[in-house]
């Protein structure tokens, strides 16, 4: 198929199942995703909506299909090569955060720029980062030594720090209250808004959901519903 530069992502008959006998997870999932697009994916627990994240973003293998990131064969590349192309490409905002415990704060969010040997060049937005985020007086601290608000944005800002295309949260507000779930949505709305930033992100929060121009649904490992919607009726953050 023709590379279309208006589509970041593009995934066609993705399947993934998993154990002896095998269950499947993802059934026959294709979707595409136009850059700027702000999407939220709900569905019911065991849905597969962390199997399918970790496939788009190569985290994980499909049994069978394709992922498709910049018209690129994300499963196609050499390891070295898949691996440099999604860090610079891709952030990924976990569920739980996955801070390294021995690094501070701004080693932390400099983790991915240190692996291609660019820490230096990024230090000064590091810092701005830090600042941005409220997390100023956190530069130094461990992430044991912060709250867990405090942590969840130093993971955004870690998937933030090569500036990335594209961005999956998996259920980035679940540990949150909802002081912090809503400043959480607010950097991701903003980010789309200001830099372009594509950003498909799980939430159980129907008022999250709401806030995304696209939604999409997950029921049994496939997609049950995908639409667009206005800007009318959205929560406003706090
Ligand atoms: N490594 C694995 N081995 C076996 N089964 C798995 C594995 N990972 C996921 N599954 C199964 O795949 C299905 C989808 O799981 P997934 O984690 O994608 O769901 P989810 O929609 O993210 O759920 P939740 O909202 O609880 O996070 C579930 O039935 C799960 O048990
Ligand atoms: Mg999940």
């Amino acid at each position: 198929m023709k590379y279309d530069p208006n589509i970041i992502l593009r995934c066609d008959s993705l399947v993934k199942s998993f154990g002896e006998p095998a269950t499947l997870a993802i059934r026959d999932v294709s979707l595409t995703m136009g850059k700027g697009e702000f999407v939220s994916l709900t569905g019911r627990s065991g849905s597969g909506k962390s199997t399918l994240l970790y496939m788009l973003s190569g985290l994980d293998i499909p049994s069978s299909g394709k992922v498709y990131l910049e018209g690129k064969d994300l499963f196609q590349m050499e390891s070295k090569e898949t691996h440099r192309f999604r860090n610079r490409n891709i952030g990924f905002v976990f569920q739980f955060h996955y801070l390294l415990p021995e690094l501070s704060a701004i080693e932390n969010i400099l983790m991915p720029a240190r692996k291609i040997g660019e820490e230096g060049k990024k230090r000064d937005y590091a810092r701005s980062l830090l600042k941005d985020f409220g997390l100023e007086h956190c530069k130094d601290k461990y992430p044991s030594q912060m709250s867990g608000g405090e942590q969840q944005r130093a993971a955004i800002a870690r998937a933030l720090i090569m500036d990335p295309g594209l961005i999956f949260a998996d259920e980035p507000t679940g540990n949150l209250d909802t002081a912090n779930g809503d400043k959480t949505m607010e950097i991701f709305k903003k980010r789309n808004k200001e830099n372009g930033t594509t950003i498909l992100y799980v939430t159980h929060d129907p008022e999250y959901a709401a806030l995304a121009d696209r939604r999409i649904n997950m029921v049994d490992g496939q997609i049950e519903s995908d639409q667009r919607q206005n800007s009318g009726k959205k929560k406003s953050l706090t």
